[in-house]
Order: structure tokens, then C-alpha cells, then sequence
């Protein structure tokens, strides 16, 4: 609570000190700007489709090699071939766990023929598809590390480190767009002993093929969505897999290697006691405790509060009011994908002038009422940026201020059964595929299982 009202206070001064060139309508776009973007992950490259329509000139930052950010596996675990840190979590045999049709980009589907939960390699594919038919690399720097983004003089100096060259070089942006990931930076807890364990241990994060496992004796730590897919790959091929959770929901029949555990409460140098007194020895820690923001290129000028489960104050979970020549897409909690890609269509509405922000002080006056909102509901500021049970309206309310096409209620729909059945039947829910009918109505069929997963009716 003191926590909240500290924050509101840096508010109120913080709408005292708004930079009086910006006070009335914000008409943003500049003739002649040049816009950066962090990341050439989905995020990013629905925006970077946005700006090229536009008109907008533009420059993607790329750490890595390659386009695509998580849904690229990557063998390395720790540093890649140019010694940057490895950003993807991607892992072998992945299936989405949310069906391809609340993740597609705007106008751009996967061939119908598709199954609704594609493999992680197939979801890739349609990335560089997409990457492809909208001849986005031209504007991409790929081996482009980002280290220090800075507010000087009414512009953005942003700073790279060349990978190849290992040269840093620093650009002006008059905007910045931040689609850097939300599954990058691993959250890790450290329970008693943890030093001491003589076993391995790692973050999902880390993870990426059963094999490693094989006959082992393995805790998992979580019932996330890493956790549970986990269980799935890992419950027949252990020696044993000892699962610690406290997530309600129907279990389905593992192997008989498999241990449901209560919460942790040590580790000793050979394994692990549980809170339930049971003690039992592993080889293997795998914590699937999921992640958290993080934005270490932030310099103090931008003006925003930046932690690994929040950030304020921004203006539709997007712009940053201090300096609304800022934005990020993809902070924002327990949504589809899709809405990164309304997120990005706003963006790019925005620097190509298609329609106006309401003054510095009216977006933090707005924001200040959602934060009372959430104090009202019990809520905490952690929470600011989730969207979830709102989603639906959210959306409407990016289209009623920016125009941005409406994202189907459908879509909401789909989620919410998806999420409810994921938990009901674990082993089995992606074996039905989907198909939308309008904007308020789907259908759903059993897919016949087997093979179909496999399938990736995609070209290159
Ligand atoms: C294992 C896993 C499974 C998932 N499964 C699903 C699913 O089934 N369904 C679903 O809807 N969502 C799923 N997600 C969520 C997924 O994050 C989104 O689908 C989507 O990939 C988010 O895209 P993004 O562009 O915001 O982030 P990312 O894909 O993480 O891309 C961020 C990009 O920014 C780059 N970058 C980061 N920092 C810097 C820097 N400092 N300088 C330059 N570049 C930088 C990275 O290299 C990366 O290319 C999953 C996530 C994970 C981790
Ligand atoms: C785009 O911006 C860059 C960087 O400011 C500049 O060098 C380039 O000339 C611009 N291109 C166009 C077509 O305006
Ligand atoms: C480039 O920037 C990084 C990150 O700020 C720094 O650690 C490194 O020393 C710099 N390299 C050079 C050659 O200046
Ligand atoms: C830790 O493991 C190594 C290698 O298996 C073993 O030699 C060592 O004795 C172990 N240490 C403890 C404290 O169990
Ligand atoms: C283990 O179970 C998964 C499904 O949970 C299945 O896909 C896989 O083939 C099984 N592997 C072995 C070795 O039985
Ligand atoms: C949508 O806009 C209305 C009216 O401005 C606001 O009260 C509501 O909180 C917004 N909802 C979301 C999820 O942003």
C-alpha cells in the first residue's frame, strides 16, 4: 500500500514537470523521422509490416542473427556463435498451446489446411514467411545488440554493440519502439540448500530437449505452461520425475515414473526435501518458474519506472507518457498474441500521424484512474499492465482511440475455452483444430491426433 501511494506521488510530479512542447493534442509524426525498433521477434516484425505500409522510415535492431526471437530454436545455452546471449526459449518438440488462429497477424493466416497447434519449427516457418512476402529484411540489422537507449536534446540515442565487430555505434531515432521479449529473463527462486545441491540445475529457459534426461532421477519446479509441457515430455523418460506444483487441475495419467510433490523446502547436497517432510534424491533441477521484464538499455531519461513485473506510467500498456515518441509492444500480461499486433498496428498509426494521443496530462490522468481502479479491486501495482479477464475491451478500446482493426471477440472466446480445456485434458487438447466462422462464433473438431501435429503446409 505504502508501495502505491509512493508511486502516485512520483506521479503528481511527474504530470508537474511534463515537457510543456508536448501539452495539447499529440500530433506525433515528423516529416523526414526515422524510427527504431528493438527486436525482430513477432513483436517487432508486426510492426515493422505496419511502418513499411505506412510509409514510415524505419530500422529494426536485431541481437541475434536471425528474425523470429523465441519461436527459433537455438541449440547454444548460454552464449550464441557471436558470444551474445541467448534470448529464445525455445525447446525441442514444442507445440503451441494456444491454438495458431489467436496468434496470427492481422490479414495474414496460415494456409486453412493448417492444424490449429502447430509444432515451434512451424510456427518459425510462418515468421519468415511473413518476414518474406513483406520484404521486411532490407530494414532489419541482424548481430545489432541494443545496450542503452537515452532521451538528449528531444531526440533518442540509441546504442548498439555490432556482434561481428564487436563495435558499438550509436544512432538518433526521433521514435522508439521496445519489442525486446517477455520471455527472455529468467526468474529463478533460491531456496535454502540451493547452493549446496551437488546436482544440476537450470531454468526451462535452458531446456531443450527430453533426451538429456533420459533415466535420470528429475525435479520440476512449476505448473506453468513450461511446467506442465514439461511433464508431458519428460514423465516417460526419466528414471523418475518428481513434480513440484500447487496448480488445481485434472492430472492426467503420467507414467508411472511420475510424482506429484508439494511445494519445496530445501535442497540438501543429493535432493530435496518438500514442505509435506518427504525427502528424495535427484540428479536434475529443472525450474519452471517463469519469467520476468527486462528493459537494462532504459537509461533514467526516459522517464519511465521499470521493473521485472511492471512498468509505468504508459498510456494503453504502450506509449510512455513522459515521452510518448516511446512505446513498447508486448508489455502486457495474459493476453493472445494478437494483441502484440494490435499493439503494433497502433504504434505505427501513431508515428504515421492516423491519429492523435490526448495531451501528457489527460493520458496520465487516465492512467492514475486505472490505478485507483486496481487499488479499489484489491489489486496491486504488479498488476498494472495486465490485461487478461479485459481483454476483449482492451481491444475495442485500441480500435475506438487509434482505429486499429477491431481483433474479433471470437478470439477472446477461443482463448478462454482453450485455457479452461488445457487443464481438463492436457495430453489430448491439441488434438482438435479450430475454425472461425465470424466474429462472435467457431467450430471445434478432433483432428484424428497422430501425425497431424506434424504437419506445416507452409512455403519459403
Ligand atoms: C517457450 C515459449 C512458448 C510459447 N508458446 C506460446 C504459444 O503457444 N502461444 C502463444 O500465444 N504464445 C506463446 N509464447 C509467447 C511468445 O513470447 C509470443 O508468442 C511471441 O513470440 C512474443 O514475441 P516478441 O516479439 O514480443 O518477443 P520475442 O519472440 O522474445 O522476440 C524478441 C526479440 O528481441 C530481440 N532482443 C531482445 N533484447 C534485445 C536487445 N537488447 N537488442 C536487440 N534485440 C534484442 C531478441 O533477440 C528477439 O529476437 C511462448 C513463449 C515461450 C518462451
Ligand atoms: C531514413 O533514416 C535514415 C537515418 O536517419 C537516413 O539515413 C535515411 O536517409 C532515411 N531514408 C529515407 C528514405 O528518408
Ligand atoms: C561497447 O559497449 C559495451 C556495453 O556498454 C561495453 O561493455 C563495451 O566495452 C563497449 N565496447 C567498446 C569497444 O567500446
Ligand atoms: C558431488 O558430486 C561429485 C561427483 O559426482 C562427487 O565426487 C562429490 O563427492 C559430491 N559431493 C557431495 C558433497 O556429495
Ligand atoms: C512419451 O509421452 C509423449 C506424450 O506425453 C509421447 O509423445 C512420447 O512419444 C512418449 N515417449 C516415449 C519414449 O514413450
Ligand atoms: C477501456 O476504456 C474505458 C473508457 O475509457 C475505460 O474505463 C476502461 O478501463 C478501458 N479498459 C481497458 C481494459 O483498458
Amino acid at each position: 500500500m505504502m508501495y502505491l501511494l509512493s508511486v502516485l506521488w512520483s506521479c503528481i510530479i511527474l504530470l508537474l514537470c511534463l515537457n510543456s512542447n508536448y501539452i495539447g493534442g499529440l500530433a506525433l509524426s515528423l516529416p523526414d523521422s526515422h524510427t527504431c525498433v528493438i527486436g525482430a521477434g513477432y513483436s517487432g516484425l508486426a510492426v515493422s509490416r505496419y511502418l513499411k505500409e505506412f510509409g514510415v522510415n524505419f530500422t529494426v535492431f536485431e541481437a541475434s542473427r536471425y528474425v523470429g526471437g523465441t519461436w527459433r530454436f537455438d541449440p547454444h545455452v548460454g552464449l550464441d556463435e557471436d558470444g551474445t546471449p541467448v534470448l529464445t526459449s525455445m525447446y525441442k518438440y514444442l507445440r503451441t498451446n494456444t491454438p495458431r488462429q489467436t496468434m496470427e497477424f492481422g490479414g495474414f493466416p496460415f494456409p486453412a489446411n493448417a492444424p490449429s497447434y502447430p509444432t515451434g519449427t512451424c510456427f518459425y516457418k510462418y515468421l519468415q514467411s511473413f518476414v518474406k512476402h513483406f520484404d521486411l529484411m532490407p530494414n532489419i540489422h541482424v548481430r545489432s545488440f541494443v545496450t542503452s537507449v537515452k532521451w538528449i536534446d528531444h531526440h533518442w540515442e540509441l546504442t548498439y554493440t555490432q556482434t561481428d565487430e564487436r563495435i558499438n555505434n550509436t544512432v538518433s531515432c526521433d521514435f522508439v519502439i521496445i519489442a525486446n521479449g517477455q520471455y527472455v529473463r529468467p526468474l529463478l527462486p533460491n531456496f535454502p540448500g540451493q547452493d549446496i545441491f551437488n546436482g544440476s540445475i537450470i531454468h526451462s529457459h535452458d531446456y531443450r530437449e527430453p533426451e538429456t534426461y533420459k533415466g535420470r532421477r528429475v525435479l520440476l519446479v512449476g505448473a506453468g505452461p513450461s511446467g506442465l509441457d514439461l511433464a508431458g515430455q519428460l514423465h516417460n523418460i526419466t528414471a523418475k520425475l518428481f513434480h513440484s506444483h500447487h496448480l488445481v487441475y485434472n492430472q492426467p495419467k503420467f507414467s508411472e515414473h511420475y510424482f506429484k510433490k508439494p511445494d519445496v523446502e530445501a535442497f540438501t547436497t543429493d535432493g530435496v526435501v518438500f514442505k509435506d517432510g518427504t525427502i528424495e534424491e535427484v540428479d536434475d533441477v529443472i525450474f519452471c518458474t517463469g519469467y520476468e521484464f527486462y528493459h537494462p538499455f532504459l537509461d533514467k531519461s526516459c522517464g519511465l519506472t521499470v521493473s521485472g513485473k511492471f512498468i509505468l506510467p504508459l498510456h494503453q500498456n504502450i506509449v510512455n507518457i513522459r515521452h510518448p515518441s516511446m512505446s513498447f509492444i508486448g508489455v502486457v500480461n495474459k493476453v493472445i498474441t494478437r494483441v502484440m499486433d494490435a499493439q503494433a498496428e497502433y504504434v505505427a498509426s501513431l508515428i504515421a500521424g492516423k491519429f492523435k494521443l490526448p495531451s501528457q496530462e489527460e493520458m496520465l490522468k487516465i492512467w492514475l484512474a486505472h490505478v485507483y481502479k486496481l487499488q479499489y479491486q484489491h489489486k496491486k501495482i504488479i498488476d498494472v499492465n495486465t490485461v487478461g479477464s479485459d481483454m476483449d475491451q482492451y481491444l475495442g478500446n485500441l480500435t475506438k482511440e487509434a482505429g486499429v482493426t477491431r481483433v474479433p471477440t471470437v478470439l477472446t472466446e477461443i482463448r478462454d475455452f482453450n485455457a479452461k480445456n488445457r487443464l481438463e485434458d492436457l495430453l489430448n487438447y491439441r488434438d482438435y483444430d479450430y475454425k472461425i466462422i465470424d466474429s462472435n462464433n467457431y467450430k471445434r473438431w478432433h483432428n484424428g491426433g497422430g501425425n497431424r501435429a506434424e504437419e506445416c503446409p507452409i512455403e519459403l
